[in-house]
């Protein structure tokens, strides 16, 4: 069975855009699996927009592009395979690809059947030039359906950017995993922004279809084709890491991972974030407190300039694990070093019972030992602490 975790993987879009070709997605490859990547779970290596001619076959088939991918796509397919990892590709369900390429409007069936010829594992399907009049529910089931009868198993990666409230109805059609959000840029504001969009929605994710917000950017600072904006530190690109995987949502890299600094390839493996992404209940996480920080009027500016993001947060979230563990979470997502308290009456825990938490911090590894009634922490601006956490009963020790 396909999907029944949140998929990860690499996609070409982020760094590449169009400047695609074999050799790279060979490297990729080499990298995924030399690397630690495929052993940390990266499985998907996904090949996204700008790989086909611009014209069909007479036939009416899709060409890959003959001077990117001289050897064809079941070639590609192929090496991926080689190399134990699963590979995708890009359509759109509009009459062209966002970059303008042949698409799969009228056309699905057909292409479902040639992407299964080749050895795809994997679709992400897109929405650009759909035609006004067409029907867009209808148009991501008959690609599912398609995908069904292609006589492969293809993950569905639905990508129509939250469209018809996306999450009410993307895993009626069948897909694995929905965009609900525009495109994610290479800065804090735009993933931090996509984040809060879809805080509500986190709960629309489950077992075999999960709420996509977009590959990451974590380790580009501003290489590649989605920059635009300030770079990011790197505990912003921690920031962005851990919220994915406290959402649950699927985990794409959009870096080059064959030039990757040292500390972002350990933040990607980090193993016990990528368990939190992949644990076995797939829980959304619950958001214990949100506080924002007063900003003096003269300073204003300085913290709420017009942001698709609100700056001014504090967050704490508990995430339940399976074996009766949990995570807690904190995010200051001020400029500057604040305090967060989370008294664990707000985590379900009160003082009366006898419990508290043993708590251990994810990013150190420093053990905390037991801790009854509440957690204070300090943490630096745009930057996060989380705790990975266990019951205890302080009547028992
Ligand atoms: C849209 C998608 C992106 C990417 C590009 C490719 O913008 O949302 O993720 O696939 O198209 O053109």
């Amino acid at each position: 069975m396909i999907g029944r975790k949140p998929p990860m993987g690499w996609n070409s879009w982020n760094t590449f855009g169009s400047e695609i070709s074999e050799q790279l997605i060979f490297e990729i490859a080499d990298t995924m699996a030399e690397q630690g990547y495929q052993e940390a779970g990266y499985e998907y290596l996904v090949i996204d927009d700008c790989w086909a001619m611009k014209e069909r076959s007479p036939e009416g088939n899709l060409i890959p592009d003959t001077q990117k991918f001289p050897h064809g796509m079941k070639a590609v397919a192929d090496y991926v395979h080689s190399r134990g990892l699963k590979f995708g590709i890009y359509s759109c369900a509009g009459i062209l690809t966002c970059a303008g390429y042949p698409s799969s409007y009228d056309h699905e069936f057909q292409d479902a059947k040639q992407f299964a010829e080749w050895g795809v594992d994997f679709l992400k399907y897109d929405f650009c030039n759909f035609p006004d009049n067409a029907d867009c529910k209808n148009r991501y089931l008959i690609m599912s359906m398609a995908l069904k009868a292609s006589g492969r198993d293809i993950l569905f990666s639905a990508c129509n950017w939250g469209k018809e409230e996306s999450w009410n109805w993307m895993r009626s059609i069948g897909a694995h995993m929905y965009r609900s959000t525009g495109d994610i840029f290479d800065n804090y504001r735009s993933f931090i922004g996509i984040f809060q969009s879809q805080m509500d929605h986190f709960c629309q994710s489950a077992p075999y279809c999960f709420n996509d917000i977009d590959m990451l950017t974590v380790g580009m600072y501003n290489q590649g084709n989605v920059a635009i904006g300030k770079p990011c530190t790197d505990s912003e690109y921690r920031v962005q890491f851990s919220l994915w995987c406290l959402a649950g949502a699927p985990l794409f890299i959009g870096a080059d991972i064959r030039t990757i600094k040292p500390v972002m390839k350990e933040l990607l493996q980090n193993r016990e974030l990528i368990a939190i992404d992949q644990d076995e209940e797939c829980r959304p996480p619950y958001l214990v407190s949100k506080r924002s920080v007063s900003v003096p009027e003269e300073d204003r500016e300085h913290a709420v300039e017009p942001l698709r993001c609100v700056n001014d947060q504090l967050y704490t979230f508990m995430k339940q694990l399976s074996n009766h563990e949990f995570v807690i979470a904190y995010y200051n997502l001020f400029p500057e070093e604040q305090e967060i308290l989370c008294t664990f009456a707000d985590a379900g825990i009160l003082y009366s019972s006898g419990y508290g938490f043993s708590m251990k911090d994810i990013f150190t590894g420093e053990e905390l030992g037991n801790i009854r009634d509440y957690h204070r922490v300090t943490v630096p601006g745009h930057d996060c602490k989380l705790y990975r956490c266990r019951l205890v009963n302080f009547n028992e020790k």
